[in-house]
């Protein structure tokens, strides 16, 4: 199927002039090989680069450009499938808008080109190449940490003693994960994760249970998180337990009940945040409202979980403003290589730094993520970068440190 990708790059300062033309030359050649076409723009720093051709040969030859150690911070920005080629007959033609004027280039980009120009002005491949000439914002990568100048060091986490093994007389366990603000070297709360008995996933502990009293179960499972914290002895630190919306709703007293467990274990409400996911709590809202008016009342905190993973997105904000949102892993997964995932979180950070609402990155896994999240303004982060859940405990945190 005919595709064309799009995306943007830094050219490193050792490739010099002579060096890209000869390069261009050499793509041409190869790309006519392969069937593909498109054109490339620079502007004396960044590089955007059109590719079209069949699928599989622009998957294979964007792999290698992606590797290829002459440019840096390779971003994508577009993938999409069309009826017909827009630089039909051009292996590869390099736009050089360090030589012509972005009005020449414009022009000579659409005479290249085999749209009409009122047909170019609506297509999004011309826009992209229309931004990059006239320098408005395309979704830039966030440049200000570089993966490459960080490390990562091991640390003890500042809890009592791990509880070894199970605990016994309990339905379940629970993992904690520490949510950590990296750059300050703080721990921000810890997310307690159920674990089956036989240390297995929550669906496998939600499979094996009585279906009939599964939100019952759900809400006394929370006990056992508030008395982990307690025996770890986790001070002024929060803890986020997950819920499920109905529990609160079905199970008559369950405000209460989590308060009165809550503050039998030491800690107190405001300590206590409930993660409830975006799915559920769009599915169940307005049985759900009275339920959050009540944990406001008693200081406990609500955070949507997996934001961005189901269909009420943004428009869930207009209803209800959680205290914090955490961003899904899939859209945090490998967001330094993704325009379409950079512009979401950019419009998240946006948007919650106006209502207040504080910000997790969830399921971080490399220090590229991290870096980019944090370029674009977010300060706390999730996931096994920097530590993992470990069961009846808090494990090693792993801190960045400049190199
Ligand atoms: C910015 C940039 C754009 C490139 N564009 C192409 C291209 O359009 N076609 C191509 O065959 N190689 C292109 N290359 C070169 C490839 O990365 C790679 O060096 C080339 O395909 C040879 O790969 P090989 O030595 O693994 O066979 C480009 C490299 C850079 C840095």
């Amino acid at each position: 199927m005919l595709t064309t990708l799009i995306y943007r790059s830094q050219l490193n300062s050792s490739c010099k002039s002579e060096q890209l033309d000869a390069l261009i030359k050499h793509a041409r050649q190869r790309n006519a090989l392969m069937n593909i076409t498109g054109i490339m723009l620079f502007n004396g720093l960044e590089i955007l680069q059109v590719l079209e051709g069949a699928e599989e040969s622009i998957v294979k030859l964007f792999h290698r450009i992606r590797d290829d150690r002459r440019h840096t911070d390779v971003v994508e920005l577009m993938r999409d499938y069309g009826p017909r080629r827009r630089f039909e007959n051009v292996g590869m033609f390099l736009f050089d808008l360090r030589i012509e004027s972005p009005k020449a280039v414009l022009e000579s980009v659409l005479r290249y080109s085999k749209l009409e120009s009122y047909l170019a002005s609506e297509d999004r491949v011309f826009k992209f190449i229309q931004s990059f000439i006239t320098q408005k914002k395309t979704a830039r990568a966030a440049s200000a940490l570089t993966a490459d100048k960080w490390t990562l060091s091991k640390e003890n986490a500042p809890f009592g003693e791990r509880i070894e093994g199970l605990i016994a007389n309990q339905s379940c366990q629970f993992a904690l994960q520490p949510i950590v603000e990296p750059t300050q070297g703080k721990i921000t709360s810890l997310e307690a994760l159920i674990r089956g008995n036989d240390g297995g996933s929550p669906e496998r502990f939600f499979q094996s249970i009585d279906q009939n009293k599964i939100y019952e179960i759900d809400l006394q499972t929370k006990a056992y998180a508030f008395a982990l914290a307690e025996k770890l002895g986790i001070g002024g630190h929060k803890i986020a337990v997950n819920l499920l919306p109905m529990s609160l709703v079905n199970v008559p007293g369950a405000v209460e009940f989590l308060v009165d467990q809550i503050k039998r274990h030491g800690l107190q409400p405001e300590q206590v945040v409930i993660e409830v996911t975006e799915n559920e709590m769009i599915s169940g809202f307005n049985q759900f409202n009275s339920a959050i008016k009540q944990l406001r009342a008693e200081g406990i905190g609500l955070a949507i979980d997996d934001f961005g993973s189901g269909y009420a997105g943004l428009s869930l904000l207009t209803r209800f403003q959680p205290d914090k949102i955490k961003i899904d892993r899939e859209i945090v997964s490998d967001i330094h290589l993704s325009g379409p995932k950079q512009a979401i979180v950019k419009s998240i950070v946006s948007c919650c730094t106006d209502m207040e609402i504080s910000l997790v990155a969830e399921g971080i896994e490399k220090l590229e993520e991290w870096c980019w999240l944090e370029s674009a303004g977010i300060r706390r982060f999730q996931g096994f970068l920097f530590a993992r859940p470990q069961l009846n405990g808090v494990g090693d945190i792993h801190w960045p440190h400049i190199i």
